[in-house]
């Protein structure tokens, strides 16, 4: 194979970045749009004596990595770190393996497995590793901090104690195509990481919140994901991940919704007007643009969500069944949640949504459904609703005004 000349970068003494920047890639999973591409980060990590490798890159970049890779100089790779069995991360080893036939897989136990079913690498390629285990690469460790379901069972983070460097894979990643290495405090890398946050990591919140304590006393000078740029100031995003796992939510309603002929829009305009005179940030999101992305985000902060929809053959329209599909998956900190609406001749659409919601535990206020366009006791209706959220936004505001 003829490779293109792609040169690595380095991150610190002795670690390269050998990874790919996906800049026209625009879905993932064919599930999550990615408006801003990815990147796929592989690092290379000379010791003395042994030289590892941290994960590798999406198989359709598999070439620019090998080219890094070779830029380095470096002829023998003797361990290849997986801390996660996902294809755009390990989805190279198969030939980083073909070309070291001495490396050695590093691997949790759960990965050893996956690995076998996804790529059919032979068991006996593969060194799984407790939690806690190290590996001395002469004058440089490895060591394997296991940190499962973020966001699949067999994720390990792998911390560089000498360089005070910790790989964390998906965790604290975002997709995002830059040709800047470092993430230093831009704005921008703190919005691809709290899309990428809602749109992998929210669900498992309550796991990572506890998880976080086994890096609280480790000094980190870089955090290096596999997606997206490093930071070489880990607070900033450690402690916006504190925040999006652990802090009540905001003072924000966010109404999802689609209209057909206009009366639901009619419904959700008059709420979201409401809401804005009593001085509640409120967001309207029309699910005809197909961005999931934009919804998730807000959800890492959201008090309440309300639902639009028209009745579509008995039930919610297609786009908003979806959404509230992901809405119970993503499992978001929602306190409360309601539903406007509008029909023809009848249906189930309050039935059929919260039907799909199960994992939403919010309080659910009453719904406003209107038969055909809204009429002045359907915008009455949505005044009682305005009223109660308010109401219960107001006591919000007031319990992190005491604590903060
Ligand atoms: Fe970036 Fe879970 O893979």
């Amino acid at each position: 194979m003829q490779l293109r000349d792609f040169k690595a970068r380095k991150v610190t003494d002795d670690v390269m970045w050998v990874g790919a920047i996906d800049w026209d890639r625009r879905i993932f999973d064919e599930l999550i749009p990615l408006p801003d591409g990815t990147s796929y980060n592989s690092y290379l990590i000379r010791g003395s004596k042994h030289t590892a490798l941290i994960d590798t890159v999406d198989p359709a970049k598999t070439e620019v990595m090998l080219s890094r890779i070779k830029s380095t100089g470096i002829e023998k790779i003797d361990y290849i770190i997986a801390n996660h069995a996902e294809q755009d991360h390990s989805g190279s080893i198969p030939i980083v393996i073909e070309q070291h036939k001495e490396a050695k897989v590093v691997v949790t136990e759960k990965c050893k497995g996956m690995l076998c079913d996804l790529l059919h690498i032979d068991a006996e390629r593969m060194l799984v590793v407790k939690d806690g285990d190290t590996i001395d690469l002469g004058g440089l460790t490895l060591q394997f901090i296991h940190f499962p379901w973020v966001h699949w069972p067999e994720t390990m983070l792998t911390w560089l104690p000498e360089r005070a460097v910790l790989f964390s894979c998906d965790l604290f990643g975002s997709h995002l195509a830059t040709g800047d290495l470092f993430a230093d405090s831009q704005a921008d890398v703190l919005l691809g990481a709290k899309r990428y946050y809602a749109e992998i990591m929210m669900p498992f919140r309550s796991n990572i919140n506890k998880q976080l304590a086994k890096i609280n006393d480790l000094e980190i000078s870089y955090i290096a994901p596999s997606h997206g740029p490093i930071f070489n100031i880990p607070n900033f995003i450690t402690d916006a991940y504190l925040d999006w796992v652990s802090s009540p939510p905001r003072n924000l309603v966010v109404v999802p919704y689609i209209s057909m002929h206009d009366s639901t829009r009619q419904m959700v305009e008059y709420f979201v007007d409401g809401m804005a005179r009593r001085g509640i940030c409120t967001e309207q999101i029309n699910l005809g643009d197909g961005d999931i992305g934009k919804l998730a985000m807000l959800l890492v902060d959201a008090a309440t969500v309300v639902v639009g929809s028209p009745m579509v053959l008995m039930g919610a329209h297609p786009k908003v069944v979806y959404a509230a599909y992901l809405l119970n998956i993503l499992r978001p900190k929602l306190l409360h949640l309601s539903i406007l609406g509008s029909f023809g001749w009848g249906g189930k659409l309050v039935e059929q949504l919260l039907g799909v919601m199960p994992n939403i535990k919010a309080e659910v206020l009453p719904p406003v459904l209107c038969k055909g366009a809204p009429k002045a006791d359907d915008f009455a209706a949505i005044d009682a609703l305005v009223a109660a959220i308010s109401e219960r936004h107001a006591a919000l505001s007031n319990k992190l005004t005491r604590k903060s």
